[in-house]
């Protein structure tokens, strides 16, 4: 049963006309407002989390019926689960008597809930199973309205899950499109082509979350914003070259690129600068506590296969970005969750192997001890040094007078950004040009009339 939102659309498209979007965002800068300005932070809430695909979670998450995780959606506090027969739904997070949450835990096991509040409870499809007193009340509860409200569209892309509420956005493998390739990629170094997610670097920034999203491409940043990270990488002239050494010099002169694929969505390739033999992956990784110990065990159990191994605990050289708010980097997945005009949250989930074919004789424990040890270290040493410069800039974008945030770097430079006949764009990795892309497309999205749809068990 679905079921229309007449109040909210109605009031958030007279205030989307409000705004002048073409003003906003120009070729090569945007307005300070689109970041500063909580009234477009509230139009993003159902123009972008809300009308296009969201990334919600992973299937490993809920490995089994009646499991679940609580996220969001936009703000939207919302149950993941797979109900007792095994399907996927997104719930919203709220009882249908006066509003509260119903789930506070961050992950568990449950066939229903029970409201903390005056007790009503509902069974894991969303359906109210029970009122406590219920002769204090004339209405008939068999009414659908009493069931939880859910997310009409839920879907999976190999595991990873997206929801929205927008009748009207194309499939997930539209939406998704070319970005599908880098991510298919990504799996199939894994073996089986699978990932399980493990627990998560949690940090919040004072800073709109399109900062971040801004950021997940750039190759501009790296040599000045993370210069301790690659001295730390580099002190030892024995591991020179490792970590996020392609970076050194001028990057634009190194084997990686960026594309920018459609729907927001873009990738920055820095695989052309590692070679390609077995180990060669492992043999840039940078330095992190206990790596030498577990890479001589494995080489002595494992000799010449040992080097396979290591790669699959080696940090993939990507950056595979789907608008809004999932990124694949290195071996994590990376989540941002807008909680205010200034403020986000960017959760670096780790992922582990699973060797359900025995593939890897039995080194499983160790590749995925491993892969945690080298996952640790950018969210760590890496990631604060963005969120300073996040929250920096929402300091600096106070100055009302100010007007203006530049993107043009690469734009007017003949030949420099080219578009393939798939449509792909690509540019040297420091280029803006993927920046000058989403942001033509988020315009694209904030000038759109969704009509967004909640559903509800019959
Ligand atoms: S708010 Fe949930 S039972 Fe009252
Ligand atoms: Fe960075």
């Amino acid at each position: 049963m679905l079921e229309r939102l007449n109040a909210p659309p109605a009031r958030a498209e007279s205030t989307a006309e409000r705004y002048d979007w073409d003003e906003l965002v120009q070729e090569d800068r945007v307005h300070r407002l689109i970041y500063t300005d909580p009234a477009i932070f509230e139009l993003e809430m159902t123009h972008i989390f809300g009308a296009v695909w969201v990334y919600l979670g992973h299937e490993s998450q809920i490995p089994n019926n009646d499991d679940f995780i609580t996220v969001r959606l936009g703000l939207r506090p919302i149950i993941l689960l797979r109900d007792s027969d095994g399907k996927i739904r997104a719930l919203f997070n709220r009882c249908t008597h006066r509003g509260t949450t119903l789930c506070r835990k961050d992950r568990g096991s449950a066939r229903f809930f029970q409201c903390p509040y005056h007790g009503w409870s509902f069974l894991n499809t969303g359906k109210l199973r029970a009122v406590p007193w219920p002769d204090g009340y004339a209405c008939d509860f068999k009414d659908a309205k009493y069931n939880v409200a859910q997310v009409p569209r839920v879907e999976s892309y190999r595991g990873f899950i997206f929801a929205t509420l927008n009748p009207a956005a194309p499939a997930l493998l539209e939406y998704l499109g070319a970005i599908t390739k880098p991510i298919d990629e990504w799996l199939d170094r894994q073996p089986g082509g699978k990932i399980a997610v493990c627990e998560a670097n949690r940090l919040r920034y004072k800073g709109n979350w399109k900062l971040a999203y801004d950021n997940s491409g750039d190759g501009y940043h790296v040599v000045f914003s993370h210069r301790s990270l690659l001295e730390m990488e580099n002190r030892q002239a024995d591991v020179a070259n490792k970590g996020m050494s392609y970076y050194k010099g001028s990057p634009d002169n190194a084997p990686m690129y960026m594309a920018y694929m459609g729907h927001g969505h873009h990738f920055k390739d820095k695989r052309p600068a590692i070679e390609k033999r077995p180990g060669g992956l492992w043999a840039v990784e940078g330095p992190h506590p206990g790596m030498e110990h577990y890479a001589q065990s494995l080489r002595q159990r494992f000799g010449t296969k040992a080097e396979e191994i290591l790669d699959l605990a080696s940090s993939e050289p990507v950056n595979i970005n789907v608008f809004p708010n999932f990124s694949l980097l290195g071996n994590h997945i990376q989540v941002f969750e807008p909680i205010s005009v200034a403020e986000t949250n960017v959760t670096w989930y780790g992922t582990a192997v699973v060797d359900e074919e025995g593939v890897l004789g039995g080194a499983v424990e160790e590749i995925n001890a491993l892969r945690m040890r080298t996952q640790e270290q950018f969210p760590n040493f890496g990631e604060v040094d963005d969120l300073a410069n996040f929250e920096e800039i929402q300091r600096g974008l106070a100055c009302l007078e100010d007007e203006w945030v530049y993107m043009h770097r690469g734009l007017g430079i003949p030949g420099r950004v080219r578009t393939g006949e798939d449509g792909i764009i690509t540019a040297p990795a420091t280029d803006e040009a993927f920046m000058r892309e989403y942001i033509k497309e988020w315009k694209r999205l904030m000038k759109a009339s969704p009509n967004l749809v909640v559903q509800r068990e019959p």
